[in-house]
């Protein structure tokens, strides 16, 4: 279970980034996640790719009964452990391609950009769809398809030296291995068709779905996603 966020120059790099120093109000999707949240009280949480647990901890303080954050990094599960005491969250170090729990057993699934990680994201929406007790609700951030397609992530000049973001191969799913922070990251590209059809085939209902615009801040941080959508928020039910 090899993980780029356990390299410790990746890990120094992302320790720099605005959403690793600020938390959720570093991050300029979180506006946007926030809106998407139903009503915390009293819910069992889980948190797929939590990192440093920010989501973790707020859904604890404003109601969760109780919160599981995994992730397969053994140096982010040590940064979010030392982040809080509350007895309410739980961290498990696994990976999200074969993570499971018991049917039922969580309200709510978050996953905040994490879900890029993971080949298998029909198979992964079926699993978390049976993890959700009826009524209960999935919201997650992924890299957007149009920001993954091509693969290597940079702004690519014209002849008439405009900077534009290039889009190609985007039927062509599967892993791309990009540079990010300095290192080598592979990850995976979906389409938008694979993407929403996961969350349909697992048999829940679709909500919302948003295409959050980067602020000028986040631009320190990655490719200026004010021109090029970088992420996509989805939001589902289980009936
Ligand atoms: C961009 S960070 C996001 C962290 C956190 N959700 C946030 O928004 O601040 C992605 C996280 O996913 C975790 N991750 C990547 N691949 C994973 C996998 N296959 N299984 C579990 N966690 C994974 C990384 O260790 C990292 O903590």
């Amino acid at each position: 279970m090899s993980n780029s966020y356990d390299d410790p120059a990746f890990f120094a790099e992302y320790a720099k980034m605005s959403r690793s120093q600020d938390g959720l109000k570093g991050a300029g999707e979180w506006p946007d996640f926030k809106r998407l949240l139903p009503s915390l009280v009293g819910k069992r949480v889980l948190d797929l790719g939590c990192g440093y647990g920010w989501h973790c901890r707020y859904v604890a303080e404003n109601g969760a009964a109780s919160v599981i954050g995994v992730d397969s990094s053994k140096r982010m599960l040590a940064k979010a452990r030392s982040q809080t005491d509350d007895a309410s969250i739980t961290y498990v170090q696994a990976d999200l391609a074969t993570f499971d729990h018991p049917a039922a057993s969580f309200d709510l699934v978050i996953s905040s950009l994490a879900l890029h990680y993971v080949a298998d994201l029909t198979g992964l929406m079926a699993r978390i769809a049976a993890m959700l007790a009826p009524g209960g609700t999935v919201l997650f951030t992924i890299e957007h398809p149009l920001f993954t397609a091509e693969g290597h992530e940079q702004w690519v000049q014209t002849m008439a030296g405009d900077a534009v973001w290039p889009v190609d191969r985007y039927f062509d799913e599967g892993l791309r291995t990009t540079t990010f922070l300095g290192q080598p990251v592979p990850k995976y590209h979906h389409t938008l068709q694979t993407i929403v059809g996961s969350v349909l085939s697992a048999g829940l209902t679709l909500r919302d779905l948003v295409e959050p615009q980067g602020s000028k801040a986040d631009q320190r941080d990655h490719a200026p996603w004010t021109r090029a959508p970088m992420m996509l928020i989805i939001r589902a039910d289980k009936r």
